[in-house]
């Protein structure tokens, strides 16, 4: 911000102040500008006291258009009255957990969770002598009988990563609060788009926006929204640990959210067809997807999932390396990255991603065999997609 002046200053100092169209205060851009600057321009201290009051921009870290845009946004299609952006699903998991738990607390969680969500609870939070008892949250009872005098939190994914469990998150809701407790649902894997776990009862949600909200796989990105106050606990937070998402982040993942109902809707529509292709295939086990009769949850699914099933599926193939290593090779569309939500489909192999620090007794437990296969699934054409796996299944015939 420069006072409109016809004084000329020497080359240097010109260098420095003229062509900042900042200086207009309103430009009506047709899409959100990416305001990259980590400080905003204050015009005196009376101005200075009104944008701490009002919440307005000053250090980038504390706030930042295209974070607070994001966030807007993210309030908006969750239901609730606030949100943070932080810099990756992890951080904004991190943030809802530590903004609700504190020294001597009780925690009960999912078995299935994403490997990474689940050490928080087994390599953080002990640290602070918060315990973790998990449970398998699609048996009620073994969530009633782990409850505690001192139960604070109960924490679960609305599809559970990455065996595709569906938790009932209405009854759930009403077993936390009926003991004091909180919920909170990682929403990941369903989006906004397809279910939203305030308006089932949860306390907060938190969403990595990297994968499907976001789109494009190409940034990393996550959420937490919920009621005022305790948004307002996990921003104190977040400002003082440095984890909030810098501004182009926030601008690609509002730019790809934009689309996020019309891809999310072929998503669904492909993964449920790929899912009843492949259970009818002979070389395939089990077909792990919630709109199928076989899923154990399947009655859950379609009383929470009015929109869709979502768009990711597992598949239980037979314990062969060089057969599996055979099929992947032989894919053309879907191939292996290590993230989900994408456009494209991928895959992703748990025992030697999500669960690899996991023990093979546990995550056989969980159901996770060595020819578990996870696959994301993307916005191609459904049935290149479904004969494409068909041709590559073959290699289990001979
Ligand atoms: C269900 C779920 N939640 C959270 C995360 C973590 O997200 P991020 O990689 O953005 O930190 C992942 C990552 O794959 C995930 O699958």
């Amino acid at each position: 911000m420069y006072k409109e002046t016809n004084k000329n200053f020497s080359y240097e100092t010109e260098l420095l102040i003229n062509g900042a169209y900042t200086r207009y205060p309103v430009t009506n851009p047709e899409t959100m500008p990416i305001y990259l600057t980590t400080a905003f321009n204050v015009e005196d201290l009376d101005d200075l006291e009104k944008r701490y009051a009002e919440k307005g921009f000053c250090y980038n870290r504390n706030r930042n258009p295209n974070r607070a845009a994001l966030a807007e946004l993210m309030t908006k299609l969750e239901n609730g009255e606030d949100s943070i952006i932080s810099s990756s699903g992890m951080a904004a998991i991190y943030n809802a957990i530590i903004s609700i738990v504190k020294t001597g607390d009780h925690v009960i969680a999912d078995t299935t969770l994403y490997g990474e969500s689940l050490e928080i609870f087994t390599d953080i939070l002990t640290k602070y002598n918060v315990e973790t008892t998990f449970v398998d949250f699609t048996d009620l009872n073994q969530i009633k009988a782990a409850i505690k005098p001192n139960t604070k939190l109960f924490y679960t994914e609305t599809i559970g990563n990455p065996m595709i469990t569906v938790a009932d998150i209405d009854e759930i809701s009403k077993i936390a609060h009926e003991n004091n407790g909180y919920l909170i649902v990682d929403n990941t894997f369903m989006t906004s788009a397809g279910f939203r776990p305030l308006e089932h009862g949860a306390d907060l949600v938190v969403n990595s926006l990297t994968k499907f909200a976001n789109g494009h796989s190409d940034a990393v990105c996550g959420a937490v929204t919920g009621p005022k106050e305790l948004i307002k606990k996990a921003y104190d937070l977040q400002v003082l640990i440095g984890s909030t998402a810098d501004a182009f982040t926030c601008w690609l993942v509002q730019r790809g959210m934009r689309t996020l109902s019309l891809r999310i809707t072929r998503q669904m529509e492909n993964a449920k067809k790929l899912a009843e292709a492949l259970e009818k295939s002979p070389y395939v086990l089990k077909v792990h997807y919630p709109s199928l009769k076989s899923h154990k949850q399947h009655d859950v699914a379609k009383r929470l999932f009015t929109h869709g099933f979502g768009g990711m599926l597992t598949i239980d193939l037979i314990d062969d390396r060089e057969k599996m290593n055979a099929f992947m090779r032989k894919l053309n569309l879907a191939h292996y990255a290590m993230t989900l939500g994408g456009y494209r489909t991928t895959l992703s192999y748990p025992v030697l991603s999500s669960h690899y620090n996991v023990p093979e007794e546990e995550r056989l437990k969980i159901g996770i065999t060595n020819g578990t296969l996870r696959i994301s699934v993307g916005i191609e054409n459904g049935d290149d997609l479904v004969n494409d796996f068909l041709q590559a299944l073959e290699v289990y015939g001979k």
